[in-house]
């Protein structure tokens, strides 16, 4: 069967190594040698600003929310991962969805000054598949209206955007290290902020707000990664330019290989570095998206849906109408891109949906 992605497995050889050390030190979490490790060699990697591990790519943007929310309204995509609305959900806040641009398929950024009302307190947008947001023109909005930019970059792992890392930018980035992203450490995720200040009260939000062992700065959940995370994450870690690349050469594949006549791709922002995350394809309309779908999966080839639904339409948020991201959600389809996939399966791929797409 070939899914949409597989995890990257490094040798298991590599993996107990990191395991032996955990045994060693006896020490399993509360930022222990290895997540210490770990961080430096991400913080030095990405060359990114103030970084701190988490246990998932969910709780830091809750987190970031909790901080920067305060209760109020929340600019954000309709076009993401159902855990950047329902993090707004879950922080009491009130999500008020702003159209996706057709192409670059980040939030519109002509569209959000009109949706600011006194209740505002914060953007959050998804740097879709690393895709980078309009960065200036919402810093600008967010200036102007003094509101606080929170950047969903779970997506967006070694992307740099004007040749910096596209986790400094924005009042705080999060990124996801879930089995499924390009860098890993089975669950995980990071948090990034420029602000000291701003970075200290994240940072003692993750740990239940202590001050040490019996003081408190604030209020804090659990959102602590943990040493046998951290193992993955080293062993991992020596591999992402190896996987940075064997994934470049799957989208050359495809870029090459498919019908560009029926199909639409993503348009990179410019001036961005990207890292290959995600292929979508977005077809003319539904049916020929089931239909390629249908005619792949009797071939044991699984792509995604993703995103669908476009999160305005989920029951429980049921919010307005967003056309764009609507038409979007109802045509994409992200197509299998992992390392090892081979070219005998890329070209049987882009056979069946070239056959397809008619
Ligand atoms: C855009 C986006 N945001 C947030 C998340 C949540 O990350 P995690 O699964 O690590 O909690 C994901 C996960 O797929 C995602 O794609």
């Amino acid at each position: 069967m070939i899914t949409v992605t597989k995890t990257f497995f490094p040798p298991i050889e590599e993996y107990t190594k990191q395991l032996e050390r955990i045994w060693q030190n006896k020490w399993l979490t509360n930022r222990g040698e290895l997540v210490l490790e770990l961080e430096g060699k991400i913080k030095k990697y990405l060359d990114s600003t103030n970084i701190l591990l988490m246990n998932n790519g969910t709780i830091p943007i809750q987190i970031a929310l909790k901080v920067l929310g305060n209760g109020g309204e929340i600019i954000t995509t309709p076009f993401s991962y159902v855990a950047t609305s329902a993090a707004i959900f879950w922080e009491n806040c009130a999500p008020v969805f702003v159209d996706i641009h057709p192409e670059y398929l980040t939030i519109d950024e002509t569209k959000i000054e009109s949706n600011i009302s006194d209740k505002t307190t914060a953007i959050l947008a998804t740097h879709v598949f690393g895709n980078p947001c309009n960065i200036g023109a919402i810093e600008n909005i967010a200036k102007k209206y003094n509101l606080k930019v929170i950047y969903d970059a779970a997506h967006a792992f070694g992307v740099t955007y004007n040749e910096q890392s596209i986790f400094n930018y924005g009042d705080v980035s999060t990124c996801s290290f879930h089995a499924t992203k390009l860098f890993h450490t089975g669950e995980g995720g990071a948090i990034f902020s420029k602000d000291a200040n701003l970075f200290h009260r994240l940072y003692y939000s993750h740990n239940f707000g202590h001050n040490g062992p019996l003081d408190f700065f604030g209020l804090g959940i659990n959102g602590k990664i943990s040493e046998l995370q951290a193992a993955m994450g080293l062993a991992v870690f020596p591999y992402i330019e190896t996987i940075i690349e064997e994934r470049k050469k799957v989208v050359q594949f495809y870029n090459n290989n498919l019908n560009n006549n029926e199909l639409h791709f993503l348009k990179l922002r410019e001036n961005t570095k990207w890292n290959y995350s995600y292929y979508p394809v977005i077809f003319n309309d539904e049916s020929v998206l089931l239909k390629v779908q249908n005619a792949l999966t009797e071939e044991k080839i699984i792509p995604r849906r993703y995103f669908y639904p476009s999160l305005n339409t989920i029951k429980y948020i049921n919010g307005e109408q967003m056309p764009v991201s609507e038409s979007i959600a109802s045509r994409i389809l992200c197509l299998p891109l992992y390392v090892g996939l081979s070219k005998d399966e890329l070209i049987n791929i882009c056979d069946i949906i070239n056959k397809n797409l008619c």
